[in-house]
């Protein structure tokens, strides 16, 4: 069988794949990264979106030996080494961006691939927008979109830290 290497969060494995394995097959399957979900077959909910080389993909159609060489971030890594968390997953908590959380790891990956690639801001609808891909089954969007926004100052560096959700 073929043989994949990839850069998950900062560790290099080398693992043997099938053709036509999956990437979140491999993330989920061989490496027990069970943070990127599978909410469909269709390539259409998002739940599986990690990013490769800084760039958020659907695992869920995107080949294993596709990512051979690459450096892959799941919803695991994005949390500092002495368990600080992302500004995004900050705000998320911070403004209840979430009911059961099937969706969380996706949105957020994809909130942060969106939030760095506007460094000029983001208006409420560019971020439903952005967020097409991703589909929340609790319909929490509402809040969603205001942790993005939220997330954004902290990651453009116009605040420090998360305005609380109150204020
Ligand atoms: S599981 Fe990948 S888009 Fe739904
Ligand atoms: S929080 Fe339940 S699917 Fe989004």
């Amino acid at each position: 069988m073929p043989q994949v290497t990839l850069t998950v969060n900062g560790t290099t494995h080398t693992a043997e794949v099938e053709g036509r394995t999956l990437l979140v097959e491999l993330l989920r399957e061989t490496l027990r990264l069970t943070g990127t979900h599978v909410g469909c077959d269709t390539s259409q909910c998002g739940a599986c979106v990690v990013h490769i080389d800084g760039e958020s993909v659907k695992s869920c159609t995107t080949l294993a030996l596709q990512a051979n060489g690459a450096s892959v971030t799941t919803i695991e890594g994005l949390a500092s080494a002495d368990g600080k968390l992302h500004p995004m997953q900050e705000a998320f908590r911070e403004y209840h961006a979430l009911q059961c959380g099937f969706c969380t790891p996706g949105m957020v990956m994809s909130a942060i691939d969106l939030v760095q690639k506007n460094p000029q801001g983001l208006s409420e609808h560019e971020i439903r927008e952005g967020l097409e891909g991703n589909i929340c089954r609790c319909t929490g969007y509402h809040n969603i979109v205001k942790a993005i926004a939220a997330a954004a100052d902290v990651m453009h560096g116009k605040r420090a830290e998360i305005a609380p959700a109150m204020a």
